[in-house]
């Protein structure tokens, strides 16, 4: 599959050698990408809230070369990283065809990131985010007509090549990936931003980071996408992904917190509800997270206060609520929930405006 539109007019010439870098943010899902088709095509719409503070950073340093195919080293907080090659090699494959000056050059890439390696925290989306930004900087010094709009649109096509959640971290705060019937402009390509109102509660929306496990996955979300294929309940759970992101565009709109918590909870259990009923079967949670969960469910029964959960592909829990009751819940998660931490360590983290490009 080719899309012409992403594709420019051969470069008049190319630069010797120079550098981009950005800063991009990660981002949680609100209802969730589980299962894809060919070409990193979404199986369902999904929407995110754009983070603040977990971000990756990263230098991409190019030179001219004369040698054939692609040429790049990776380093992680400034240690050679061989374990990231294969992903980015393949991640240029896919691209090689929009962006043609990438076998041009040996790249140097130079990637850190505010939260820790081991976290447990995917780095994928904030990671392929900022590196295709910096692809996007570069074909900009090769293009300097091209728009604001349209850099955005192809950093996040491109973006979307590498790990499609990163499609969601070019810009904020709400985005919506996925072709949907009745948000306009949604596509399969692309992360959009949310195109209708927002009430007034969702603005500022906390996201406070439970690092439960910080160890590996011992199933990638690369598999699990997969296992999506041929999985009894991959259907239903396709159209519930659509009839969810219709329920959240009346919520966005009135405001309704309570009803907010019932769709993003369930998608949290649905997404490792399937990867439960998937063959193979696992289950990503740890007890932790479920104490956690309980201690959440309890406690808004008794205060009333809207603050819930939900989860990625991983053990750790994002505890989400509106920043009008953040004062109560902070206490609550500091007195009730980092207990049930991995060294007590948790991110607050909260709604985020999108990449930067950084001075260099
Ligand atoms: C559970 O974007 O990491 O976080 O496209 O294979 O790189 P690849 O998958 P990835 O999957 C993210 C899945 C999720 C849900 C979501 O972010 O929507």
């Amino acid at each position: 599959m080719i899309v012409n539109e992403f594709i420019l007019k051969p470069y008049k010439q190319l630069l010797e050698n120079g550098a981009a870098a950005y800063i991009a943010p990660s981002n949680i899902a609100l209802v969730k990408y589980w299962g894809k088709k060919a070409h990193q095509i979404p199986a369902n719409p999904s929407v995110s809230f754009t983070l603040d503070h977990c971000k990756t950073t990263t230098t991409l340093k190019f030179e001219k070369k004369t040698s054939e195919g692609f040429s790049f080293d990776v380093f992680l907080e400034g240690v050679l990283e061989e374990d990231f090659k294969p992903k980015i090699e393949q991640f240029f494959k896919r691209i090689e065809i929009y962006l043609p000056f990438l076998s041009a050059y040996h790249f140097v890439i130079e990637t850190s990131n505010t939260f820790p390696h081991s976290s447990g925290i995917a780095s994928s989306a904030s990671g392929m985010s900022a590196l295709a930004l910096c692809l996007m900087q570069i074909e900009q010094q090769l293009n300097p007509n091209i728009s604001k709009e349209f850099f955005n649109k192809k950093a996040s096509f491109l973006a979307r090549l590498g790990s499609g959640s990163a499609c969601r971290s070019i810009e904020g705060d709400l985005i919506v990936w996925g072709t949907h019937a009745n948000i306009e402009g949604s596509s399969d390509l692309v992360g959009v931003k949310y195109p209708y109102e927002v009430h007034q509660n969702f603005k500022n929306y906390r996201d406070t980071i439970l690092l439960v496990d910080k160890g590996e996955k011992q199933v990638s979300s690369t598999v699990g996408h997969n296992l999506m294929h041929n999985h009894p309940f991959a259907e239903q759970r396709f159209q519930q992904a659509h009839s969810n992101m219709d329920a959240l565009i009346l919520i966005f709109k009135s405001g309704d917190l309570d009803a907010f918590i019932s769709i993003v909870e369930r998608e949290a259990l649905t997404l490792h509800s399937m990867m439960m009923s998937s063959d193979p079967y696992f289950i990503l949670m740890k007890p932790n997270t479920l104490e956690i969960i309980n201690k959440i469910w309890t406690f808004r029964a008794q205060t009333g206060l809207h603050v819930c959960f939900t989860l990625d592909a991983g053990a750790n829990v994002h505890v989400l609520f509106p920043q009008s009751e953040a004062i109560e819940i902070q206490e609550f998660i500091k007195t009730e929930l980092a207990v049930h931490c991995q060294n007590g360590h948790f991110i607050e983290d909260k709604l985020g405006l999108g990449a930067q490009p950084i001075k260099i």
